[in-house]
């Protein structure tokens, strides 16, 4: 029998948004100096899936943490939020918002979910995947980019935005305080924000979650240089590069960066450019931002919102913070 349900997913992106974005990003990064690129290019399907098999990873704290503060908070964030939807940004798999879900809807106050995501692979499986697991709410999945589409989001207040896994220390931190501010504005005073923020270590911690023994995340970082080359008609061997995760204590981030294992020449044709490497050469693919709680109370007192509730996990490592739009 053929499924008669209207499609839940809307993408907002054209057909070639790929190309053209990833054009000017990787004109403006690779012609930069020190070299960079976006991370928001990791995830097209390999790279989310990648990114599912870190979040599995012994070293990869972040996900297991998180998870562990939802299932002893969520039934308490429902109860004080009320929300008639629950907005994710940035939702991939949308795995741990099930905890949320399950508590909101078992306060009797669900009716809409609403995800958000870059990669369609990842947002369509999730779609149909909340679609089936929630019968009668409303589930809408929104292919489109959370610094772009923000305006776009349906739903019917009052709202709860998610923004888990530590998805905001990806921002560098002007782009992050014109983020919040943006989510600030599409939402009336009184409704949340749930943000999920990675918290300062020990370095050996950090780096080990971002530099894995079986090498996941190095193919994760890798898989920018696939994506130029299916997109843009590039000629990376991504062989040619070595992944680097380092952490910077005066910004208090880990950067990855692809390191060039000899000199070498790569051909764009989408740009018609060259771009050279010296042998040990970096581009820098994303910061991953580690957070004190003042930074968190600050940055969001700064864009408009109340902050009411934070918590960690046992071990002090990951905090969620729930915020109110004054
Ligand atoms: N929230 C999930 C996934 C985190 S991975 C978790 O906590 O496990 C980061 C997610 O953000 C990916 O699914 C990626 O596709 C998405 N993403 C990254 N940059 C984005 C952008 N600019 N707009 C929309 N989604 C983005
Ligand atoms: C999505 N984001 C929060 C991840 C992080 O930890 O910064 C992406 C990632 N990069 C390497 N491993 C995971």
């Amino acid at each position: 029998m053929t499924d008669s349900r209207p499609d839940p997913v809307e993408v907002h992106l054209p057909d070639d948004h790929a190309a053209r974005a990833l054009a000017k990003d990787a004109r403006e990064g690779l012609g930069a100096t020190p070299k960079t690129l976006p991370p928001k290019w990791f995830y097209d399907a390999r790279g989310s899936e990648l990114f599912e098999q870190i979040t599995r990873l012994p070293e990869y704290y972040p996900t297991r943490a998180e998870r562990a503060i939802l299932a002893a908070r969520a039934d308490e964030i429902a109860a004080v939020t009320g929300a008639h939807t629950l907005v994710e940004l940035g939702s991939g798999s949308s795995e741990k918002t099930r905890l949320l879900l399950d508590a909101l809807r078992g306060a009797g106050t669900l009716a809409h979910i609403v995800a958000l995501d870059v990669s369609e692979t990842a947002l369509r499986e999730a779609a149909a995947a909340l679609t089936a697991e929630y019968p009668g709410v409303q589930v809408s999945g929104v292919v489109g980019d959370f610094t772009e589409h923000l305006g776009l989001l349906p739903g019917e207040p009052p709202r709860l935005v998610a923004f888990l896994g530590g998805t905001v220390g990806n921002f560098l931190p002007a782009e992050r305080a014109e983020f919040l501010a943006a989510i600030r504005e599409v939402l009336q005073p009184g409704e949340w924000l749930l943000l999920g923020t990675d918290l300062v270590k020990d370095p050996e911690t950090l780096v080990r979650a971002y530099d894995d023994a079986a090498g996941v995340t190095a193919e994760f970082n890798r898989n920018v240089l696939h994506v130029l080359n299916r997109e843009l008609g590039a000629d990376f061997d991504p062989a040619d590069f070595d992944h680097v995760a380092r952490w910077d204590p005066d910004h208090e981030w880990i950067e990855m960066r692809l390191r060039a294992r000899r000199a070498l020449t790569a051909t764009i044709p989408a740009l018609g450019i060259d771009v050279s490497f010296a042998e040990g050469e970096e581009i820098r693919t994303e910061v991953s931002t580690k957070f004190r709680r003042e930074r968190v109370a600050t940055e969001l007192a700064a864009a408009g919102f109340g902050l009411e509730g934070w918590w960690t996990d046992e071990e002090g490592r990951f905090a969620l913070s729930l915020s109110r739009a004054e």
